[in-house]
């Protein structure tokens, strides 16, 4: 495994809850498993209201990854990770702290490392952090990760592109979606395209409906104020749903570089119809409105579930239904592929329906993930009867997992080597923000659930039907 060039990154956002969560500890992860670069640094920044000391900061890193991590911040390891973090205070009027430890953190590299910036704040500050490094040129040879969602609809998406592009241009710009770093996500393009079994039958004249459901049981996590401007569809449909939609409906790539892949993907996204309000469903969780920083008449959907369709030669006439929401009654990250029923009339006692619910192909990709191929046999005894089975394939009993990498990680690591295949481009981000203009203009009213039920009943069976939402006991 080739490992990235020395490297300098800067955390913007450095105190915040993703960078506490994900980003320190993730990194430090990395830095365990010898895949950091053999030399780097790693400087903290954040406005000067949240200034840290460097001594601060590596104390905010311990607990972080104390918390988070998956290793103890202990030993020689934790050592000289910690010896790597400093911490610059940056606003957009006064940068020196952040140029000073920068500079500081180069020259210590010997003054040939890489910059790698990666944006973990609220994206009303995506713009002027990009600015920021405009101005002081620490952008010149630099790449850059932006967090999402990229954008509140096309508009606004082409506007933040613009402000992107006016500093970096695309091939050193890496928009992150945590979601396509996951093992069992990007285990679908081996499970497409590296077998005889399940391409040949991947198409509209085997499966007869997809279903992308990322149901969660946590609420807002203290985060109302970012959640309050966002809703389940732009956190989560958008930024998540839809870019996972990619690799299941895409083409066969040339090949799994960034363009080609990228390629391919944007043909998905120009096939997506535009969203019809009439096919969505808005759900909020009751009691949402009560929680601290929600406005008491807020309109932020905490669910949404949506049927799509891609007017291509693959998909035409396959219903793709997407569902997601907080404090719901399962934390689930499932795509299911349904067959089409074949004639069952040879069996006599077959319960209608039965082979909507047994034919089938579940991606469970919540780590470490599972592949499930449902089917009917024969239940043994006298009678032909059907009975629902299942031949599964289980990370965990298959591989050692300590090798196994965070999405976030992954995807860190890719930037690090100039890799972006698994990141967003400009055209493919603009073109899901175009399909969802319908939505985005006539979003249809927010309609109660009860939390830890599936959303609000009966629009979301409605919405499936005639198919039904997929959601075996047994993780398969
Ligand atoms: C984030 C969303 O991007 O993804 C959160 O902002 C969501 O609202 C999270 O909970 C889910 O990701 P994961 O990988 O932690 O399940």
């Amino acid at each position: 495994m080739t490992r990235p060039d020395d490297h300098v990154i800067v955390l913007f956002g450095a105190t915040g809850d993703l960078a506490r969560r994900k980003l320190l500890p993730g990194l430090f992860h990395l830095a365990r498993a010898g895949l950091l670069p053999e030399h780097y640094r790693i400087v903290g920044s954040a406005p000067a209201r949240f200034a840290l000391s460097d001594d601060a900061f590596r104390r905010h890193a311990h607990d972080a990854v104390a918390a988070f991590g998956l290793a103890e911040p202990a030993g020689d390891a934790w050592q000289a990770f910690e010896a790597s973090l400093s911490f610059g205070a940056a606003d957009p009027e006064a940068p020196g702290p952040l140029l000073a430890k920068v500079k500081a953190a180069e020259e210590a590299l010997g003054g040939r490392a890489r910059r790698l910036f990666h944006l973990a704040v609220p994206p009303a500050a995506f713009a002027s952090v990009i600015r920021l490094l405009g101005d002081t040129r620490l952008a010149e040879d630099s790449r850059v990760i932006v967090e999402k969602p990229f954008g509140t609809d096309l508009a606004s998406a082409r506007a933040l592109n613009e402000t992107v592009h006016a500093v970096f241009d695309e091939s050193r710009v890496f928009r992150i979606d945590h979601f396509l770093g996951k093992e069992s996500v990007d285990n679908v393009l081996a499970l497409r395209f590296a077998n005889g079994l399940f391409e040949p039958i991947w198409n509209r004249d085997h499966i007869s409906h997809v279903q992308i459901d990322v149901p969660e049981t946590l609420g807002l996590e203290g985060r109302a104020h970012f959640y309050e401007e966002t809703g389940a569809f732009r956190d989560m449909i958008v930024t998540h749903l839809i870019q996972v939609l990619g690799i299941v409906a895409m083409e066969p790539p040339v090949s799994l570089g960034a363009q080609r892949l990228r390629d391919e993907k944007a043909k998905v996204f120009e096939a997506l119809c535009p969203i019809d309000p009439a096919h969505a469903v808005r759900g909020q969780y009751e009691g949402y409105r009560d929680e601290p920083g929600v406005a008491a008449d807020s309109q932020t959907e905490t669910f949404a579930a949506l049927r799509l369709e891609l007017d291509n030669w693959r998909w035409a006439g396959v219903p793709f239904h997407l569902r997601t929401g907080k404090r719901l009654a399962q934390h689930r990250e499932m795509i299911v592929l349904g067959l089409r029923e074949p004639p069952l009339r040879m069996f006599p006692s077959a319960l209608p329906g039965a082979a909507e619910r047994a034919n089938g192909i579940v991606i469970d990709f919540a780590d470490p993930g599972q592949v499930t191929a449902r089917f009917l046999v024969k239940e043994p005894g006298p009678t032909m009867r059907l009975a629902p089975a299942a031949m599964a394939f289980r990370y965990e009993d298959s591989f050692r997992l300590a090798h196994g990498l965070e999405g976030y990680e992954r995807l860190i690591l890719d930037a690090m080597l100039g890799d972006q295949s698994l990141f967003t481009r400009s055209d493919g981000i603009e073109r899901i923000w175009e399909v969802s203009g319908p939505l985005l203009t006539s979003p249809p009213p927010v309609q109660p659930y009860a939390p830890g039920s599936w959303g609000p009943e009966p629009a979301v069976t409605e919405l499936a039907a005639p198919y039904h939402w997929h959601l075996p006991d047994d993780r398969g």
